[in-house]
Formats: C-alpha cells, structure tokens, sequence
C-alpha cells in the first residue's frame, strides 16, 4: 500500500529493509542450502546488471527504504560485486552484507573506504572435517582467518550458525565460549524449511533447546534486542561478544517484519516464504512504473509466513509446495 509515499501492507507494518540477493552461485555448496541434484543456476542475462540492480535500489530508498543487505548465494563472487557496493554506498542507507567469509578479505579495503562496518558470515561449525561435511569445501581455515581480520579491523560481525540435531548441536558451547574473548556475535539459526533442503521438523535445535544447553554451561544475561531484530539476544557474564537465538520456527516474528527481498533476477519476494513473487526486471526493462508494481506486491503480503501453515502443521519439506532453493533467495 502507498501511504506517504512509503511502502505499508495491510496489516500495518512498515518495509523499510531491502535484501538485495546479486547472485544465485556460490563457492560452498553446503548441504541443507544446495539441493543433491544437479544444479541449474541463471545465465547472467537474466540476472539483473550493476545498473539495473541500482536503479531498483534507488527507486526503492525513494520509497522510505534505509537499510540494504547484499546477500547470494555468495554476493561476492560477481565480477562487479566492487561497482555495485561502492554505487549502492553513496545512497542514504545503512548498507551491509551477508558472506560465507571466503572472499572476505579481498574486500576489506573497499569497505573501510565507503564505511561498511557491518558483516554476517555464515560459520555452522568450527571443526575443519564437519566444515568440510557440510560445505564439500576444505576452507574453514580461511573462513575463520578472515573473521579474526575483519574483528581486529574493528567490524562488526555476526556468525550465523543453523543449528542442526545431528550435526553440530553439540557445538553450541563452543560456539557460546569464542564470544567470552572475542568481540563476535554469534546467532544460531533455527533450521527453516525450503525447497530441496530434506527439511523435516525433528531436526531442528528449537530456541528452547539452545536455552536449556546455554543454562547447563554457562552465566549469562539476556540483553537488549534493536528495533526489528530477528534475533533474542545473550551475553555472558563477562563476555566481549554476545550471542543469539533466531527462533524463525518455533516463535516467528512476522509480527514486526519490515524486510522486503529482491532475488538476482529481479523478483519482489515479500515473505521469505511467499511462492508470489513479481517479477520486476522484466516490467524495468520495457519501461513500465514499477513503484505502483512494489506497493502492490507488499499489499499482497501475508500476514504470516507467507500464508503457510505452523510449521508444527508442515512437519516435511514435501508439505511445502514448490518455493524457491535457499540459495536462490539469499536467506
Ligand atoms: N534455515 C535457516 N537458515 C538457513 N540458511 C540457509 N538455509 C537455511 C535454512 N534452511 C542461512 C545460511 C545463511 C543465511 C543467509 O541463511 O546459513 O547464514
Ligand atoms: Fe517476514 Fe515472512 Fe520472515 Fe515472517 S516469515 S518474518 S513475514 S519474511
């Protein structure tokens, strides 16, 4: 809905957070993200170009838009991921990105340059043969290499880590220990279900099993969360970092949701969840108002999960329809 100029749905809840995906390839190939069969990614035509990707950007910060996250598959795998993040930064946001962390330093200048501070890496476990199980790539080493970089550079990085029962739960301590010296923010990620991602309820670490092992190990505090945060936020005693939980299925927070998605090629996605998508590239490309095309999209939007059921209601993966891979929304 077009109130203000800016973009509100039905239910009230103003879109201010744009989360542009750049690419849908990715150097990682991580289990739960990458579907087994053989993958079948955009041709560069139908992805939108640095210019295009732009101009959408600025038509949707005209419309009340003050945060982008850039994300993937892996965004900084584009030739011309340098232009887009310098052009994207001269815009009146607050700008950030979400990176598996391998090409992480390479970028480390540009971003001290046009003031990028803030850095979520995608970090499931910190034992190099698990990383390797998971990802199909030996990089763990570089991964961590790169996040100690970018904290001792004075960034701001979250660790995003997809809690699974059987493969890195007991890993949590672990993971809750790095943030008592180290000024990193570490979020475990309730596992969500998406195409080809062999989700299934059971495997699910759920907020209140996170809390139940942080209790048995630990002295913390739970701690202010932003305005919009997804997360619910801990630190413990003492610690430099803080940790969190994102509880995007046992306790979902469709409630405050003000995020707007954008795949590569060009294609409003107002609900992680939503199979609706529109198609804005293709109306940019022959000229047509696609400002009356956002408002009406985000009048679509559900109220909560994207019209889909409790999860408790959707138990497996097949109950889910035919959504988009993970990596082709970018998360
Ligand atoms: N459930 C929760 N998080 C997921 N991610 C990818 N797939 C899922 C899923 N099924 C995470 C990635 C990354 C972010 C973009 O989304 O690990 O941190
Ligand atoms: Fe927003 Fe959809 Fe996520 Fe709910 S499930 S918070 S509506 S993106």
């Amino acid at each position: 809905m077009k109130i203000n100029n800016i973009i509100q749905d039905t239910f009230g809840r103003k879109h201010d957070y744009l989360r542009i995906s750049m690419t849908d390839k990715c150097n990682f190939r991580c289990f739960y993200c990458m579907p087994d069969e053989k993958l079948s990614f955009y041709p560069n035509s139908k992805l939108m170009s640095a210019d295009e990707l732009l101009n959408i950007a600025k038509t949707f910060v005209s419309l009340g838009v003050k945060k982008i996250r850039l994300t993937g598959g892996e965004p900084l795998l584009r030739k011309d991921a340098r232009e887009i993040i310098s052009r994207l930064s001269n815009l009146p946001i607050e700008l950030a990105i979400t990176s598996n962390g391998y090409l992480l330093d390479e970028y480390m200048e540009l971003f001290k340059e046009i003031g990028l501070q803030s850095v979520n890496v995608s970090l499931d476990t910190l034992d190099a043969d698990k990383f390797f199980n998971i990802t199909k790539r030996d990089y763990l080493g570089k991964v961590l290499s790169n996040i100690k970089l970018f904290i001792d550079n004075g960034f701001r990085i979250k660790v995003n880590m997809v809690a699974l029962k059987d493969v890195n739960i007991h890993e949590i301590p672990d993971f809750i220990e790095w943030t008592r010296n180290e000024e990193v923010h570490v979020r475990f990620i309730e596992f969500m279900p998406f195409n080809g991602n062999s989700w299934d309820f059971s495997k699910i670490v759920s907020y209140k099993e996170i809390l139940k092992i942080v209790e048995g190990n630990f002295e913390y505090d739970r701690i202010e969360d932003a305005k919009n945060d997804t997360a619910k936020n801990f630190r413990i005693k003492g610690g430099k970092g803080t940790f969190a939980v994102i509880s995007s299925v046992t306790d979902s927070f469709c409630g405050s949701c003000n995020r707007i998605r954008l795949t590569a090629d060009g294609r409003i996605k107002n609900c992680l969840f939503s199979n609706n998508e529109l198609d804005l590239l293709t109306a940019y490309r022959k000229g047509e108002d696609i400002e009356q095309l956002i408002f009406q999209n985000i009048e679509s939007k559900f109220k909560e999960r994207g019209g889909l059921p409790e999860f408790e209601d959707i138990k497996k993966e097949e109950d889910l329809g035919k959504g988009r891979c993970m990596f082709a929304i970018g998360g």
